[in-house]
């Protein structure tokens, strides 16, 4: 088994056995961003590869460089700023789109193409309209020349779990034949179980003659809640790469969990006996980062970067822990980035502590962005009693984001009670200028809204509004989400605040920021969807 992309271990990297060896392909960049609503710009795509980077994920998949010239500069970017992990661009099984998935890559250290095809009889016969043949012929003509545009070519089965398993054999021995690197059969629609993935894997390796000169990928979404599973499944079965995202983000119930696939394989090498180069510490940054850029909550009881992954609540487990953290906890808390402290940070503290403790949970800010983020952050201390951690988070996260939206929050002065409707004014800058307006509704929210429509107009239409609080306490941070529709874009916007309605039209108008760059961003469906 070879694989020409491997980056050879850095100093601080003990070597592998190749016989151990799990490869990480990270597509949150493009299978994650098809979530509706998680659309990034280039500058948010090249903020996360750099931290793909650092995770040391093996290849990370860019984005889909025909779709939009918006997707082939992002690749493009990326395939500049990353310095170690390979990185990919999509393709389908056309010249065209070959050819500027090649393009985008250039600059890239170690640039592969991934083409593919759908093989299932569904597929063939109602998306494709092809016969067998045609499919086969297909394979070899956009795999030969992906490999004359680049050394590493990944070819993947669309609903290959679908696949007659001889028709599928088939197909991946014409694509090893013509060049393929790696060959990827995934479960695209969520529809296989372990078992059945694990011995789809056995039989097409043992059957295909020349299996031994590709890396079998596995690639799981998570219809069924089987992603997970069904990607160390597949490690049994013999795939040595997995594909996967951060925080299982991707297209309709997401893709199998970057941290997840990655923590099971680390503490249970007992029954599992491979090993990723991922550096685990730096899952919870990247989980955080893709969700404040992407604006997916990430649920508290998530696996491993969940707020309550390693929150003990009953008195039971708290007293487990103090006599031996191992009662309870299978992984420690530092190993996937997660920082104890003791530092508790409130109204009387200076700008050093701060500093300490934005260190200690792995912000590193330049001068400007910390002199604002400590403002900010002494502005809540007023406000509220204790400040957790998960506080501080918030507001670092509100405030990267808040530079990038031409469409800022200034003031909102609300009139409500049982007297009559609710008023609400308020004020924006937008590009700069200051404006106001002045609404009323059906409820302080409501009228917070139409007073916002009235600045910013919009046919954007509300799908959901949803207010959490991040931690304890009637003065609790208040985190709300606003979803909005328009022409078949769905965004999602964040805010944070310890009053509610401030916290609501935050998001309101992180979501009309969104939408504005949604806009710039949408292309055609048969040029810009798979
Ligand atoms: O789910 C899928 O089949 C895909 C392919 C493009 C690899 O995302
Ligand atoms: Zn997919």
């Amino acid at each position: 088994m070879t694989d020409p992309t491997t980056p050879a271990p850095r100093p601080d990297e003990a070597p592998i056995p190749p016989a151990e060896r799990v490869f990480i392909f990270d597509t949150t960049l493009r299978d994650g961003e098809q979530s509706p609503g998680a659309a990034m710009n280039l500058e948010e795509k090249v903020r996360i590869a750099r931290i793909l980077d650092e995770l040391r994920v093996d290849v990370m998949e860019a984005g889909f460089p025909v779709s939009s010239k918006g997707d082939f500069d992002a690749v493009q970017a990326v395939a500049r700023a990353v310095k170690d992990a390979g990185v990919c661009g999509l393709a389908r099984a056309k010249r065209h789109d070959i050819e500027q998935a090649a393009e985008a890559l250039q600059g890239a250290v170690r640039p592969r193409i991934h083409t593919f095809l759908s093989t299932s009889p569904l597929h063939r016969l109602h998306k494709l309209n092809m016969s067998e043949e045609q499919v086969l012929e297909a394979i070899t003509d956009s795999v030969t020349l992906a490999r004359n545009l680049c050394d590493d070519v990944e070819w993947s089965a669309e609903d290959g779990s679908r696949t007659e398993p001889d028709f599928l054999c088939r197909c991946v021995e014409v694509a090893i034949k013509a060049g393929a690197t790696t060959i990827n059969i995934p479960d695209t629609v969520g529809y296989t179980t372990p078992q059945e993935y694990q011995d789809l894997f056995a039989r097409v390796m043992a059957r295909v003659p020349t299996s031994d000169r590709a890396i079998f990928s596995a690639h799981c979404h998570n219809d069924l809640g089987l992603a997970v599973a069904n990607s160390l499944a597949a490690i049994q079965g013999g795939a040595r790469q997995i594909e996967c995202t951060i925080n299982g983000l991707g297209e309709r119930a997401g893709n199998a969990a970057l941290e997840e696939v990655v923590m099971a394989l680390r503490v249970r090498r007992d029954t599992l006996p491979f090993r990723t180069r991922i550096r685990t510490e730096v899952l919870t940054r990247a989980s955080r980062l893709v969700s404040s850029v992407t604006g997916f909550v990430v649920q508290p009881n998530k696996a491993i970067v969940g707020a309550n992954a390693f929150a003990h609540e009953s008195g039971i487990h708290q007293d487990g822990i103090i006599k031996n953290r191992a009662t309870y906890e299978i992984m420690t808390p530092q190993s996937v980035g997660l920082e104890k402290t003791s530092l508790r940070l409130g109204k009387l503290s200076g700008s050093n502590a701060f500093r300490a403790k934005l260190i200690e949970m792995g912000y590193a800010l330049g001068d400007n962005a910390l002199t604002e983020a400590f403002a900010r952050f002494k502005d809540l201390a007023d406000r509220k009693k204790e400040i957790f951690d998960e506080d501080i988070l918030a507001l670092v996260d509100e405030g990267i984001a808040e530079a990038q939206n031409r469409i800022r929050f200034e003031s909102l002065e609300i009139l409500a009670g049982s007297k009559g409707p609710p008023k609400a004014t308020i004020e924006l800058l937008m590009d700069g200028q200051k404006a106001g307006a002045e609404a009323t509704g059906n409820g302080p929210v409501d009228a917070t809204f139409n007073a916002i429509q009235k600045l910013v107009p919009h046919r954007g239409k509300l799908l959901l509004y949803q207010v959490s609080a991040i931690t304890a306490g009637t003065d609790a941070q208040a985190e709300v989400t606003v979803r909005l529709e328009e022409d078949g874009c769905t965004v999602n916007g964040q805010g944070t605040d310890p009053d509610t309605l401030v916290a609501s039209a935050k998001a309101y108008i992180h979501a009309l920021n969104r939408l504005a760059i949604k806009r710039l961003r949408t292309l055609p469906p048969e040029e810009g969807s798979l």
